[in-house]
């Protein structure tokens, strides 16, 4: 099968691995694709917006399914423009990735199914907002409606703070014609959970754990992701009844209800107190870095999966895993998220991969005259497989001892919540 993936990081090089698996004997592209990427992929210099390009690509190579990895495109419509032009598309929908662009539609979806989430009001004036902040609570909770790559997002422990942000909103640091939205801290532990849908039917796959702040401790500032871990300890067959019943269905069915259709891959970022899930947010494509642990774990066969949920027919589709646990490490480069260095040599890949159990995924990489070379904020991904989540991340870690690049910083504590918080 002819299969064009989208996107160009640790995520995407692991779905490439993934399909890679299939024994379909699959020909693979990549756009635009990245140096670890082209182990599996054939890598195309187009540009994720260039629609029409992108569309034009996959009908003069005879493309039979595209993935899209981030969610910029899929909130930019290319799911309905590819199907527009009869090509198949594993992504939602512009519509349906609302429930990723719009923090209030998603809201509004939580309230009107009884859906568990935090309490939450909008407003588009700033001295609304700031009223009602004088009403509530620290720590506020304030976001900015719309895309902000994980940056829109203000947890304030004092009111000038909770202010200062709002400020910020509507000067328009996230855009402009912004309305704001201020939620209910929920406490807890945070948990990404991902099902697929094929418009009909909902089909459970994996949860995860992430680790947003740069820093041990889960201290310094919020990132896409320094690592994650799966499944994990955490995820009860209990809980995993409760996120479906409670969350993932009444979605789907308040969706339905508006006529929405969703095809794709649903991730749901919860809140877990008690065994109780809450709803923070949805996105509408994999987890970077969750899927790199992810699919180091599906024993299934991820083409037909995917193939399956666009063609609406995975009611019944038997999901296999290896019943094992899987850890992945990002790798960044020093002075992520801020500015950082963009060209540091890579060292040591193909000697941290002499363990068959261990995987190099290439999330912020360039090949410059022929080097390997940093280009990224996350730079590499080390992930890991093994009975136990101590095994795993032991290999894990003594394998990003056999890297190095001027630059190279990590967390030394992913997975402490399972594991305790020493490497
Ligand atoms: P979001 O972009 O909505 O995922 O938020 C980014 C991060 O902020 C989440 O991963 C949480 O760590 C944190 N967060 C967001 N909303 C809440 C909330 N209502 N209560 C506590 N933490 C939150
Ligand atoms: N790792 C969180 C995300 O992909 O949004």
């Amino acid at each position: 099968m002819k299969i064009l993936i989208i996107g160009s990081g640790g995520r995407e090089h692991a779905i490439a691995m993934a399909l890679s698996k299939s024994p379909n004997q699959n020909q693979l592209y990549a756009l635009p694709g990245n140096p670890g990427i082209e182990e599996y992929c054939e890598c195309i210099e187009i540009d994720v917006s260039d629609f029409e390009g992108i569309k034009n690509f996959a009908k003069s190579n005879k493309i039979q399914l595209v993935i899209v990895g981030p969610e910029v495109p899929i909130c930019d419509g290319i799911s309905d423009y590819l199907k527009e032009h009869r090509v198949d598309v594993f992504a939602p929908s512009q519509e349906a990735s609302k429930l990723e662009s719009s923090k209030k539609f998603t809201k509004e979806i939580a309230f009107e199914n009884n859906i568990p989430t935090g309490k939450a009001r909008w407003f588009n004036k700033i001295t609304d907002a700031s009223e009602y902040l004088n009403k509530i609570e620290a720590p506020y909770v304030i976001k900015a409606d719309g895309l902000a790559a994980g940056k829109g997002v203000a947890i304030c422990e004092n009111l000038k703070d909770a202010n200062l942000s709002l400020k910020d909103i509507f000067n328009g640091k996230f855009g402009s014609g912004q309305s704001v939205l201020i939620e209910e801290f929920l406490y807890g532990e945070e948990l990404s959970y991902f099902a697929i849908t094929d418009g009909r039917e909902i089909l459970p796959l994996i949860g995860a754990q992430d680790h947003k702040r740069l820093l041990d401790k889960d201290e310094g500032p919020n990132t896409g992701g320094m690592g994650a871990y799966c499944p994990p300890p955490i995820l009860s067959s209990k809980l995993e009844g409760k996120i479906m019943n409670e969350i993932l269905e009444p979605t789907m069915h308040g969706l339905r209800k508006r006529g929405v259709e969703y095809k794709g891959v649903l991730f749901a970022g919860l809140m877990v107190k008690e065994n109780k899930p809450s709803l923070i947010e949805y996105n509408v494509r994999f987890g970077d870095p969750e899927t790199q642990a992810l699919l180091m774990l599906m024993k299934s066969d991820f083409t037909e999966l995917l193939q399956e949920t666009v063609n609406g027919n995975i009611k019944n589709y038997n999901l296999e895993w290896q019943k094992k646990r899987a850890i992945t490490v990002v790798l960044a480069n020093e002075g992520y998220p801020y500015q950082y260095n963009k060209d540091a040599e890579i060292y040591g890949i193909n000697d941290a991969e002499t363990n068959p159990n261990v995987k190099v995924f290439h999330a912020g990489t360039s090949m410059m005259n022929g080097t390997l070379v940093a280009t990224g904020g996350r730079v590499l991904n080390v992930t890991s497989v093994a009975e136990t989540l101590d095994l795993a991340r032991e290999r894990a870690y003594s394998a990003i001892e056999k890297i190095s690049y001027k630059g190279k910083v990590y967390r030394n504590d992913i997975a402490w919540r399972a594991l305790g918080k020493n490497t």
